[in-house]
């Protein structure tokens, strides 16, 4: 299998550009299904998921094409209805066909998710939204199958926040009848951007960004020409920190500060300075430690679980004791282990992770085990004293587009080393 090699010690330098985000994508995708003619969508990321997701409404019959980063679907040909296992395996994301799949077609049948590395997963939120619009679903096999003539607008309270369920039942109540009141939905801007997306194909919904969701059913819904993804604030969290690991001198550009301002505000606290302008974030170099600083994750806008893992990267260098409480996934401390082997002192109660700034990281050969896992793997290596190897990187190009050749752009000694067999 393919490895990340690096040789950590490199200041980062010089100025690195965003790619359209992942998780803003997909829904997209599912979304486009539900067009009665083609979409285009623009700066999409050239990852796996994203691969996997047009492969998934191929095998529907959809015919979608990616040329540079723009994605054409054509939904016209879809005559079958079902998610196999092999595809879901893959990709959780892929449980998004469902809710346009069912509203659109009246059935659509979806390997269930199972669990993953970072915990159970569950799809009760997004199948208890579809019941309420009087879906009728069952599970058997390890799939599910949901079917309903025609879907009914309906008051849906979830309780919990959840970016899959409240986009998933979106997605099956613009072409319901009549109207649908989601309570408590996730505010993420991937959310929001999926609205957008809707809105452009005619569907009818306001609330977006808030805590209530109001949709409108319509009869029809057209294709979108030239919709634009947005920036990957995780991707971008991501370069920062990893400049910010190396004390480097990065501007960071193609992103929407607004939408990370709370880590923006952590990195503050830990000490780093940096210029946040509309579209970059520039970091500057600082003496010293970083201090040690605490996060809790939590739905949007509070701090993403998705650059959990990489500011324990971060801590692991930090002056004093950090401490991380996760609150979004049960499981999320596989990268601890990691960089437990790369010398940092870390120590994990329940969901929280006690980090104690250790003076250097030492380089290892170490392994993802999730894609944002990886990430943090990839930071630790940049500052470590030596060279690492990071094993299993498929998970990290499921979601980073050629985050090898990003960083190296901006001084990093870094390369994959390809698996002759
Ligand atoms: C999305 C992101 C993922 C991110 C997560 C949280 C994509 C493709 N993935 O995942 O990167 O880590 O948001 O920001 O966009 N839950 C239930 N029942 C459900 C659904 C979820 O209990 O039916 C729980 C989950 O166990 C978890 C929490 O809700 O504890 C958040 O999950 P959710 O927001 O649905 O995550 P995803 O949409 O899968």
């Amino acid at each position: 299998m393919d490895k990340i090699v690096i040789k950590g010690g490199k200041k980062l330098k010089g100025v690195v550009a965003v790619s359209g985000s992942k998780n803003a994508t997909l829904p997209v995708i599912a979304a486009a299904i539900l067009g009665s003619s083609p979409s285009t969508i623009k700066n999409i990321p050239l990852v796996r998921d994203i691969r996997t997701m047009a492969k998934l409404i191929g095998l529907l019959g959809a015919k979608s094409e990616i040329k540079e980063h723009t994605l054409t679907i054509d939904p016209a040909g879809i005559k079958n209805y079902e998610a196999p296992y092999e595809l879901v395996k893959t990709m959780r994301a892929s449980i998004y066909v469902l809710g346009p799949l069912l509203t659109k077609y009246g059935y659509a049948k979806v390997s269930l998710p199972g669990g993953c590395a970072i915990g159970a997963r569950p799809i009760n939120l997004h199948l208890m939204g579809m019941k309420k619009m009087g879906a009728k679903i069952e599970i058997a096999h390890g799939f599910v199958k949901a079917t309903a003539k025609k879907l009914k607008g309906a008051r849906i309270v979830f309780d919990k926040v959840s970016v899959g369920a409240t986009i998933n039942v979106m997605l099956a109540a613009v072409l319901a009848d009549g109207e649908t009141r989601l309570d408590n939905v996730a505010k993420e801007p991937d959310v929001v951007g999926a609205v957008e997306f809707l809105k452009l194909m005619g569907a009818q919904i306001t609330g977006e960004g808030t805590d209530v969701i109001t949709i409108k059913g319509v009869k029809k819904l057209h294709g979108v020409k030239d919709f634009s993804v947005m920036p990957d604030r995780i991707e971008a969290a991501t370069l920062i920190s990893a400049a910010v690991m190396t004390k480097g001198a990065v501007k960071i550009t193609h992103l929407i500060p607004a939408q990370l301002a709370l880590f923006l505000e952590k990195i503050k606290e830990a000490g780093v300075k940096i210029k946040t302008d509309k579209n970059s974030v520039t970091v500057f170099p600082y003496k010293g430690k970083l201090k040690a600083t605490d996060i809790i994750t939590a739905p949007y806008p509070g701090f993403p679980t998705d650059v959990q893992a990489q500011w324990m990267a971060l801590m692991t260098l930090a002056k004093g004791e950090a401490v991380i409480k996760e609150e979004i996934w049960e499981n999320r401390f596989m990268h601890v282990m990691e960089l437990t082997r790369m010398g940092s002192d870390i120590r994990v109660d329940g969901n929280m992770a006690i980090i104690k700034g250790v003076n250097k990281l030492s380089a290892a050969n170490v392994m993802a085990s999730d894609l944002r896992a990886g990430a943090a793997l990839i930071i630790a290596a940049l500052a470590a004293d030596g060279v690492s190897e990071v094993h299993r990187i498929y998970h990290i190009e499921r979601g980073y587009e050629g985050l090898d050749k990003k960083l190296k752009s901006i001084g990093a000694n870094i390369y994959i080393e390809k698996d002759g067999n």
